[in-house]
């Protein structure tokens, strides 16, 4: 059995489509689960497509992902901007990892324009909405097919 890509949510994304749709647009969780699915499934991959609140559940399964998955997809929600131990963990895991996020967090609040997912991710997601996991999900194909060397950088040619 192949393994799948972990594609994390992280706290509020379960609010999608009734949270601030001016910023994160109308599509539930599930809409975009069932979009990111199909891409997955389209380019021959799996995905376990999981939400919490809870930093120390995203911790768990950074953790599990190191066992259990080929790959991370990330939108840790507003634990992006603060959580050093879900940097920690994503650094533990040795797997190639996705910062995504649904709204441009550059065009909002300063406190949101530093991530301590980034340093951990091989590339970053941000503005482009639930679209944004499909893409997520092309650039980790292309990621599996060309691993990155231990630098964290996807090697070279
Ligand atoms: C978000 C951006 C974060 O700043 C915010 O706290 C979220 C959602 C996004 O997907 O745009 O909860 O990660």
């Amino acid at each position: 059995m192949s393994k799948p890509v972990f594609v994390l949510n992280g706290a509020n994304l379960n609010l999608l489509g009734v949270r601030e749709p001016a910023i994160y647009g109308a599509e539930t969780l599930a809409d975009i689960c069932r979009r990111t699915e199909a891409r997955a499934h389209a380019l021959g991959l799996k995905v376990d497509f999981r939400q919490t609140n809870s930093e120390g559940t995203l911790v768990d399964w950074l953790q599990e992902a190191r066992e259990r998955a080929v790959g991370i997809v990330l939108n840790a929600g507003a634990y992006t901007h603060t959580s050093i131990a879900i940097l920690d963990a994503l650094n533990a895991a040795e797997l190639p990892v996705i910062e995504l996020h649904l709204s441009n967090v550059f065009r909002r609040e300063p406190f949101r324009h530093n991530s301590y997912v980034s340093p951990a991710a091989q590339g970053l997601i941000c503005g482009f909405g639930p679209k944004g996991y499909e893409l997520a999900i092309e650039a980790m194909a292309d990621l599996i097919a060309r691993p990155a060397g231990r630098s964290g950088q996807p090697a070279r040619g």
